[in-house]
């Protein structure tokens, strides 16, 4: 049996410092998209992402709001796990540099590193950002300040453990000039002028970081964030613990942004030479989401909710924009405008008009069912359609989503330009029916290719469309061919993508926006005020008993209930789906919080929420002690 080529693909892990922003979000879809082509195309994937959760800003920031550093990112990691689940996220693994396991492993690598010499005690002196964590030398400050996040410096001396980074220094400077290991290529300059001409040995511990993982012969140090950080692209495949996926590695490609380029392509292939393990095929250092003219950033304050934003505007809008306007490898720019002009003009016009005309014709002109016609003569169109695969494939090889996306899109068109230019209606009516079934079903067969390379990037939509030409989506790419569907047998032109009206929204979204920042401002001095016993007698809480159950489509943590409530019946969707399978949920009595303000979670109206006492991934139901009636309050 032929083996499938393994692809490991990873994001960086997300500092949980604040509330997650579209800028986080572009990488992660990006990956997604990425990872669901691979998978397409017959590769055997390991998606990585998760959350680099140790280091002094995370204990600030934690500390500011009364929490211990761990409940502080606990809740922001549930937050960003609900993000990838809104946004279809696909992937295989979420680590978290505090789970043991990796814990565990980088204390071993250290350890080893400082066994064979790679590590060193001493004590440094240099300029330090607090910010950034980071040492810099001093002719590596731009005007005397931070170059990566421009503010201030300060002298800071401290005994450390130091990387022998210098060592590796000729084996880098080939790695980057004379391989394709960086790209985009015009990052190599910089990382070769900027960094590699002076390169230092860099210091590897902290004994002021106290949220950190310890070094294991000399606990009052931390180790450094970022080679804490660095080492989850192996850790999370079991290296130095069960090496269960060691197999995926190297990886084929970590996907980052522009501002730690210089941390994928120094710092962590030199520790991969130390530790002799093979390099990564790829990092690839994308540009930033830009608003206002300025990085998107929780810090400025400037940042687009993607939560409001898919949930107003569906998933697929918010994930076609960012993979379709951010040329790949440039900085891109949100303003909502862009973003409600880009989903009409791309998604709800040229694409869903297409679907829309093209079905409703073969609705009016063949009752629904299209036949393949006898002989098809190869036009311009065919050779078109027939020609896509390979143009997308050819930009994804470069990981370019907004290439692929351009080319797919170009297509589109062309097929709107086929339906004016063949003119149906008149074929119809000139009874030129041998004619009229070529173009028809030409058309369904371009919409199907499209439709199967729009996979990757707008799940739903792309399934959606398969649905309206009567078939299954695909599991393969590779192999769709122009001309091999028998029969089409379409849906009923449903409308796959609303048209919005710009200035409505504009105004509607300055007002969430004005919300969001007050929230914003409310999180950040507390979460959880002391509530007075009037408080909590708002919250009605009742018995409920669960009469049926199903898992939620396409969402692997979501179960949809049905209870009784005394003698209503309502549908609750419940986080639970991890821990519970629906056939043991039947039957069950649960505490139902029955006066919650009802909420829409995956299309479904969820008219309150099942009480469960949540212990990292370990989510445990609250039920009655003993049997008691369902409407029974619970007080
Ligand atoms: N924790 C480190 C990465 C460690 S990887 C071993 C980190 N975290 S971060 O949360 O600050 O950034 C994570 C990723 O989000 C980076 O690739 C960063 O570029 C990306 N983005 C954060 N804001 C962004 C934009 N406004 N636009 C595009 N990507 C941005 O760095």
């Amino acid at each position: 049996m032929n083996k499938k080529q393994k692809f490991y693909i990873t994001t960086p892990l997300y500092y949980p410092s604040g509330k997650w922003h579209l800028g986080h979000s572009y990488t992660t879809v990006c990956c997604d998209a990425i990872a669901r082509y691979k998978r397409l195309t017959g590769f055997d994937v390991f998606y990585l992402t998760g959350t680099d959760e140790h280091g002094q800003k995370i204990e600030e920031r934690a500390a500011a709001a009364g929490k211990t550093p761990k409940q502080f990112v606990d809740a922001l990691v549930d937050d960003i796990k609900r993000l990838w689940t809104l946004l279809d996220i696909e992937y295989d693994k979420f680590i978290r540099t505090t789970d043991d396991y990796h814990v565990s492993s980088v204390q071993k690598i250290f350890t080893k590193l400082y066994e064979q010499g790679d590590i060193y005690k001493a004590t440094y002196k240099g300029k330090y950002c607090t910010p950034c964590e980071s040492f810099w030398t001093q002719s590596q400050l731009v005007d005397g300040k931070c170059p990566d996040c421009g503010r201030d410096v300060i002298d800071a001396e401290e005994e450390s453990y130091f990387f022998r980074l210098s060592k590796y220094k000729d084996r880098l400077t080939e790695l980057l000039t004379k391989t394709d290991f960086l790209s985009p290529a015009s990052r190599v300059n910089e990382m070769v002028n900027n960094f590699l001409t002076d390169l230092e040995d860099i210091a590897v511990s902290r004994t002021s970081v106290k949220w950190g993982i310890p070094v294991p012969f000399d606990p009052k140090h931390s180790i450094y964030v970022w080679i804490d950080a660095l080492a989850n692209y192996i850790t999370a495949l079991g290296y130095n613990n069960g090496e269960e996926n060691m197999d995926y590695w190297p990886a084929d490609l970590h996907m980052v942004g522009k501002e730690i380029v210089r941390f994928h392509t120094i710092i962590w292939p030199a520790i991969l030479m130390a530790l002799d393990l093979p390099l990564p095929k790829k990092v690839y250092g994308h540009g930033w989401l830009l608003l206002g003219g300025d990085k998107m950033s929780k810090s400025k304050g400037n940042v687009a909710d993607p939560f409001v934003l898919a949930e107003r505007y569906g998933v697929d809008s918010l994930r076609y924009f960012l993979l379709r306007e951010i040329p790949f490898g440039a900085d891109g720019v949100y303003t909502d405008e862009a973003f409600l002009n880009r989903i009409n003009a791309d998604l709800a016009n040229d694409l869903g008009n297409l679907v829309k005309r093209t079905v409703s014709m073969a609705n009016q002109y063949f009752g629904g069912t299209v036949n393949a016609p006898r002989s098809v003569a190869k036009d311009e169109y065919i050779t078109a359609a027939d020609a896509l695969f390979n143009k997308t494939d050819a930009a994804m090889n470069r990981y370019s989503c907004s290439t692929a996306l351009e080319e797919i899109f170009s297509f589109v068109s062309q097929s709107n330009k086929y339906i004016d230019l063949n003119a149906p209606w008149l074929l119809f009516k000139n009874g030129e029916t041998e004619k009229l079934n070529t173009v028809i079903y030409n058309l369904l067969e371009g919409i199907r290719i499209v439709a199967g390379l729009l996979l990757p990037f707008i799940p739903r939509g792309a399934k959606a469309i398969f649905g309206e030409l009567g078939l299954s989506s695909p599991n393969r790419l590779d192999n769709i061919k122009f001309g091999d569907t028998k029969c089409f047998k379409v849906g009923g032109g449903v409308v796959l993508y609303k048209r919005y009206d710009v200035k409505q929204e504009l105004a509607a979204l300055n007002k969430t926006d004005k919300e969001i920042k007050e929230e914003h401002m409310e999180e950040q001095v507390e979460q959880k005020a002391e509530i007075t016993i009037d408080d909590f007698d708002k919250i009605q809480l009742k018995i409920a008993k669960v009469i049926a159950c199903e898992k939620v489509e396409k969402a692997d943590k979501l179960l949809k209930l049905t209870v009784r409530v005394g003698d209503e019946t309502r549908t609750v969707v419940s986080g639970i789906a991890k821990s519970y399978s629906p056939d043991e949920m039947v039957g069950k009595s649960v505490v139902l919080v029955a006066n919650l303000k009802p909420a829409k979670l995956r299309g479904i109206v969820s008219q309150g929420m099942v009480l469960c006492a949540v212990d990292g991934d370990n989510v445990v139901l609250i039920s009655p002690e003993k049997s008691v009636e369902s409407g029974s309050e619970v007080c």
